[in-house]
């Protein structure tokens, strides 16, 4: 089995690379420079997991299927979202981009994960021991997850009318965190280290004579935001973090 993820502050790559080991498969990043069809041609089973944002794929993983589309087909697809609440149908997201029946979907499985949205007063940042508990569910549920599937059983999580209705809603979303994920904003604290631009997946940062320049172009991942030693830079919401996201 081949796996491939896409992971803003860490958490689905934790998720992606247990479920590889225990599957005995080989596991990438999407931001890895590897020839990824070409890879693909080796492998009947193909595991994609990716966070889910408002019940939909991140704009950075989208765009990754849609290039490379083709290494999807006729393949058996494992699709793992990782999210800290609920999604509705964020794994059933992954199969819109695709014409109908292109593959066949075995597993879909969401699990919930630390929250990575330090900047949002209602949402609480946890690090290392205070997850503790939620790291031991999720573990229970990879290897609940591993073992259907080496039994053959079945399960489309997000795939069910009432998934499909909660997704819809929480869809709606998506535009505007599009939109909102134009507007970069760099605050007065920013020493123009360039971390952020080191680190961004999508390449939408720039370090010009020591300011923090952006493109139009941020997937909204949160790495930047919670990376960033003067918590200096925000994305969709714009009030700087008390406390960053140190991911696993
Ligand atoms: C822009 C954004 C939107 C998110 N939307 C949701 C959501 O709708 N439901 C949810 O349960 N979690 C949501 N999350 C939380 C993440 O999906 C979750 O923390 C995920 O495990 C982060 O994975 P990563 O560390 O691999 O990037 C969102 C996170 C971000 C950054």
């Amino acid at each position: 089995m081949l796996t491939l993820y896409f992971s803003g502050t860490g958490n689905t790559k934790y998720v992606a690379e247990q479920i590889s080991e225990k599957l005995e498969g080989i596991c990438h990043s999407i931001e890895d420079d590897i020839d990824v069809v070409e890879l693909g041609k080796n492998y009947k089973r193909i595991c994609v997991c990716y966070p889910i944002y408002g019940s939909r794929m991140p704009r950075i993983f989208k765009e990754f299927v849609i290039k490379h589309q083709e290494l999807f087909h006729n393949k058996e697809i494992i699709i793992i979202i990782t999210q800290l609440i609920a999604s509705g149908d964020g794994a059933r997201a992954f199969i819109d981009v695709f014409p109908k029946n292109y593959f066949q979907v075995i597993y879909a499985e969401h699990i919930n994960m630390p929250n990575n949205v330090c900047n949002f007063f209602l949402l609480k940042v946890k690090n290392g021991e205070e997850n503790n508990k939620m790291l031991a569910r999720a573990d229970k549920k990879i290897n609940k997850t591993c073992t259907r599937i080496k039994d053959g059983v079945i399960i489309r999580r997000g795939f069910n009318i009432v998934s499909r209705a909660l997704g819809l809603l929480q869809g709606i979303f998506e535009n505007t965190m599009n939109n909102k994920g134009k507007s970069i904003k760099t605050h007065a604290a920013c020493n123009g280290c360039g971390l952020c631009v080191r680190h961004c997946p999508m390449k939408n940062l720039h370090l010009d004579e020591k300011k923090i320049t952006h493109d139009d172009n941020c997937s909204i991942c949160y790495r930047c935001v919670n990376l960033c030693p003067q918590k200096a830079i925000t994305t969709f919401f714009h009030t700087r973090p008390r406390k960053q996201y140190q991911g696993l």
